[in-house]
């Protein structure tokens, strides 16, 4: 039998269990439906967490019926689900699962969507509660958002209605607004989840766990003690079949912006006085709004573009040689940053941020590095070796922390070099970490909001990158790097300046 700590009967906690729903997807043909949530969805059925009276509906501009579209994410759910397969939870599901066939602006489209979910109600028992799963460009946003008011479909009269938004949020401070406002002309604050999918991942959530539920590091969480941090998401893989979304974005808006400044907030901010939304946000938007950017931009932040190189011992082709990319294109596949952090606490601890596509490996990290002890008994040359301490929070893969320090090397004389000490999660928990995914997906069906960004954290991040993007687009040439590096060479400047280095994750 599968064991599933939700269900087992010494946890007094309650399980967490969706009530009867239904998710409405907008753009279930796209990448992020079909790799990501169509298989969230499955895992959380299989792992009982989804309730009977569940429904899927997709929305899209395909001459598919239900069938079809059913058989559609049955292979979906299949090659990308994290659980076993079982084709009796499939068949339950499956039992939900609609399709309308139409144009985002087609009246007539959205007609048979409302009848859609008030059949599901009453066939399926999803209780006229609808959540909106917005996984589209930015440029269809006013239409669908428009078309579920004037439908009616955002009533709560009947059922919660809630709307579910993948980024992009905005490509800059201003359309960032637009958008917010856009959808707040329709739904109320508590109803729309914007995704970030690290605010999912177990390993970020951690990051409060360790700060916060252990005495041993918050006493030394500041500047007294620590010196940068560092924080780093690189992929080895390139664009893709994104080019059109990547060439107009480009790393710091695609990761930064969100994800990166995320991680940056979670590390920095004071301890929330709770852990529900309003509290985290709070402590969230705090940090956000003491980021000071550094004002030489040039000297203290690198983007640059890959060229042809080595992925997986394979040659692979450059940037502009991408399928889809403009030959003569600028946009940035690699991105780093120095941020200060205007608190008593940070002071003259800068963070580094860098991400980059194409890089040496997959890996994302948060680092934070300690000053060097302020005096060392030992001779110099037993300590040649010994760099600076260093807690590492290893957010994929291998998933865990890691804390660096100095040992006696065995041996007849004193001499200390650099040792890790690992917790692994794959060596301390049986179960395995369910996807960002089935989490987020989860709480928006709970309704439960913590891990969503709200339109203040969205906006205060652009406000942090737009100088920085504005400031690198009157640039008529960009750095490269080959593939399967570490980034350009003005990468390694930047932090080189400051009297510092990358680590080599
Ligand atoms: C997305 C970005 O938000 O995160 C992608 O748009 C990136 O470009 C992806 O590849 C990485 O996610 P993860 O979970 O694999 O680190």
């Amino acid at each position: 039998m599968r064991s599933n700590p939700l269900r087992d009967p010494r946890d007094r906690r309650l399980p967490r269990i969706a009530g009867p729903c239904s998710i409405v997807m907008f753009g279930v043909t796209g990448d992020l439906a079909r790799k990501k949530l169509i298989p969230a969805i499955y895992d959380l059925a299989n792992r009982g967490l989804l309730p009977p009276g569940f429904g899927l509906v997709g929305f899209a501009r395909r001459d598919w019926g239900d069938g079809t579209f059913a058989t559609l994410m049955r292979e979906a759910a299949q090659a990308g689900a994290r659980t076993e397969w079982s084709d009796t939870v499939w068949e339950q599901l499956a039992q939900g699962i609609k399709f309308v066939p139409g144009q985002f602006d087609d009246d007539d489209a959205w007609r048979n969507l409302a009848t859609t979910l008030q059949e599901l109600d009453e066939q399926q028992g999803t209780g006229g509660n609808h959540a909106f799963y917005l996984s589209i460009p930015p440029a269809l946003f006013p239409t669908v958002i428009s078309k579920i008011d004037e439908h009616g479909l955002a009533d709560q009269a009947k059922g919660w209605r809630r709307v579910v938004v993948e980024k992009p949020f905005g490509h800059d401070l201003e359309s960032a607004k637009e958008l917010n406002q856009l959808i707040g002309n329709v739904f109320e604050p508590e109803t729309v989840f914007r995704i970030d999918h690290y605010l999912g991942k177990e390993t970020v959530q951690n990051i409060l766990a360790l700060r916060f539920a252990n005495q041993l590091f918050e006493p030394v969480w500041n500047s007294q003690y620590v010196d940068h941090v560092q924080i780093t998401m690189a992929e080895d893989i390139g664009i893709g079949s994104r080019a059109g979304y990547y060439d107009a974005i480009g790393a710091a808006r695609d990761v930064i912006q969100n994800h990166l400044l995320q991680l940056l907030a979670l590390v920095a901010m004071e301890e929330p006085i709770s852990f529900d939304a309003a509290g985290l946000r709070l402590e969230k938007q705090k940090v956000l709004r003491s980021v000071r950017l550094p004002e030489d931009l040039d000297r203290h932040t690198a983007r640059a573009q890959y060229v042809a190189g080595w992925a997986g011992g394979k040659p692979v082709v450059g940037y502009r040689e991408e399928e889809g990319i403009d030959p003569g294109s600028l946009t940035e596949t690699f991105a780093a940053i120095r941020l200060d952090i205007a608190t008593r606490r940070w002071a003259g601890v800068p963070f580094y941020l860098r991400t980059g596509k194409r890089l040496g490996r997959r890996v994302t990290e948060v680092a934070v590095v300690f000053k060097k002890a302020p005096h060392l008994p030992f001779e110099h040359h037993d300590v040649t070796e010994l760099g600076n301490n260093a807690l590492v929070m290893r957010i994929q893969p291998d998933e865990g922390v890691t804390m660096r320090f100095g040992a006696k090397v065995p041996g007849t004389t004193m001499e200390i070099r650099d040792v890790n000490m690992d917790f692994a999660y794959g060596g301390s928990f049986v179960e395995d970490s369910p996807e960002a995914y089935e989490r987020l997906i989860l709480d928006v069906l709970l309704g439960d909001p913590p891990l969503f960004p709200q339109h203040e954290e969205v906006e205060l991040s652009w406000q942090i990158l737009d100088p920085v993007i504005k400031h690198w687009s009157r640039k008529r040439t960009i750095d490269t790097y080959s593939a399967g590096t570490w980034g350009p060479q003005s990468a390694f400047e930047m932090l080189e300046r400051d009297g510092r280095s990358w680590r080599r994750p």
